[in-house]
């Protein structure tokens, strides 16, 4: 990402003049994307924690699942001079914004409320920018899930598939019976989350680690991603015809109704099961994507606050962050939300047994190394590099186009800076 160099003292100087303006409560512009039904119940919390302590929200919602949109927006508000107070940006991306000099220090407010003690390293070594937190950790969100209608499987007589060579036994018969087999959206970033969780599946945690993270050519150009590539075609048969450009969370309704029998994304999805009343174990199953057992995906979502002059700016800033950091906020915010606290120390008493389930893994995956950041979700590797493998990715899935073909363009693709 580069900005334009005059941005930093553009930004300052509107921040002045809008501090000489600015009413005494503090106002917090809030920039995310969080839209869907089980999201904007999530992101209300937020609201209304804020409004307690006095300061007023302006939502700044940039719909458009998995973020892209709201990037795009955020770019030209930064450019124009005029950043939002706080803004949802995760993963290596919160380095990008920090080389940039935009984003404001939150190492005071950080070392008052302990923050280095309440989050696990894998969490707080992403929150910071050389050393110095600048962003704030909300959840931590588990990718390589399948959400399962029972239903639909009892009445197809399917068995719910533990490995990808199960998978299409189980698929064919959920068609034959009538029913989508996967539940799915053709977005590229859908079509990248499925992907990622197929080269977990097939080439396992150590493989995932040197192909999608460290990109390292030889796992990139290997027989495994040759495979990973041709389990992934293999699912493009189960979709159905209008797949294309659906949204995410109405690819969840046709899991939570009855028309399909899996789908394939992040435990945001679980937000819009329990926003529909569902209970998982009896209306639906929150399982290990095929192959993935005990491997875990993780996608955090947090927020960076940028650099405003006025005072009652940065007063709102801290109580946002230290709203977000609160044992309450953390609690009633990913109830709703799907994923887990990132703080270690909330209680997870109220959780359903997916979220205990995401829990236990995490806790078990990140002793035994295969705890790995999700290159779909902004986790892994810069957004060039991220941006332009998903663009093979779906190209792939949507074309004819070779497995050998893929595998060099991924290599291209790969050097993207
Ligand atoms: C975010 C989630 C969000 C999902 C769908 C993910 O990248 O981390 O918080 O619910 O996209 O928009």
């Amino acid at each position: 990402m580069k900005l334009n160099k005059l941005t930093g003292a553009i930004i300052a100087t509107s921040a002045l003049m809008l501090g000489a303006h600015t009413a005494l409560a503090a106002e917090v512009e809030v920039l995310h994307w969080w839209t869907s039904g089980g999201e904007a119940k999530s992101v209300v919390e937020l609201k209304k924690m804020m409004e307690a302590k006095g300061d007023s929200w302006k939502d700044f919602a940039v719909s458009g699942g998995g973020g892209e949109n709201a990037m795009t927006v955020l770019k030209s508000r930064v450019v124009a001079g005029n950043p939002p107070t706080a803004a949802q940006i995760k993963g290596p991306s919160i380095q990008e914004w920090g080389a940039e000099g935009v984003l404001a220090d939150l190492s005071s407010t950080a070392a008052a409320g302990k923050w280095d003690s309440l989050l696990p390293p894998v969490v707080s070594k992403v929150m910071k920018y050389k050393g110095n937190y600048v962003a704030v950790p909300v959840n931590v969100h588990r990718v390589n899930w399948m959400w399962v209608n029972p239903e639909v499987f009892k009445k197809a007589g399917a068995k719910v598939p533990t490995t990808w060579a199960e998978f299409p036994a189980a698929a064919d018969k959920l068609q034959k019976a009538g029913f989508i087999a996967i539940a799915h959206g053709g977005q590229p970033w859908q079509d990248f989350t499925i992907f990622e969780t197929v080269v977990l599946g097939t080439g396992g945690p150590e493989f995932f680690q040197k192909a999608l993270v460290e990109l390292d050519p030889g796992a990139l150009n290997s027989a495994t991603m040759e495979k990973s590539f041709n389990n992934f075609r293999m699912l493009r048969k189960y979709v159905d015809k209008d797949f294309s450009g659906r949204d995410w969370n109405l690819a969840t309704q046709m899991v939570i109704q009855g028309k399909a029998g899996v789908q394939f994304m992040g435990d945001w999805a679980k937000g819009e099961f329990t926003a529909a009343g569902k209970k998982p174990g009896v209306d639906y199953l929150c399982v290990d994507a095929p192959g993935t057992k005990g491997d875990y995906t993780f996608n955090i979502d947090s927020f960076v606050m940028f650099k405003q002059s006025s005072p009652d700016a940065a007063k709102g800033q801290e109580d946002l962050a230290n709203a977000i950091m609160s044992p309450q906020f953390q609690e009633v915010f990913n109830l709703n939300k799907g994923s887990i606290p990132a703080r270690l120390d909330v209680s997870m008493a109220k959780f359903d047994d997916c979220a205990k389930k995401s829990n236990a893994d995490f806790v078990a995956s990140s002793k035994g190394g295969s705890l790995l950041p999700s290159i779909a979700h902004g986790m892994a590797v810069p957004a060039a590099s991220a941006g332009a493998i998903q663009d093979v990715v779906t190209q792939f899935f949507n074309s004819e186009m070779t497995t050998k073909m893929a595998i060099e363009k991924l290599a291209a693709a790969a050097k993207m800076k």
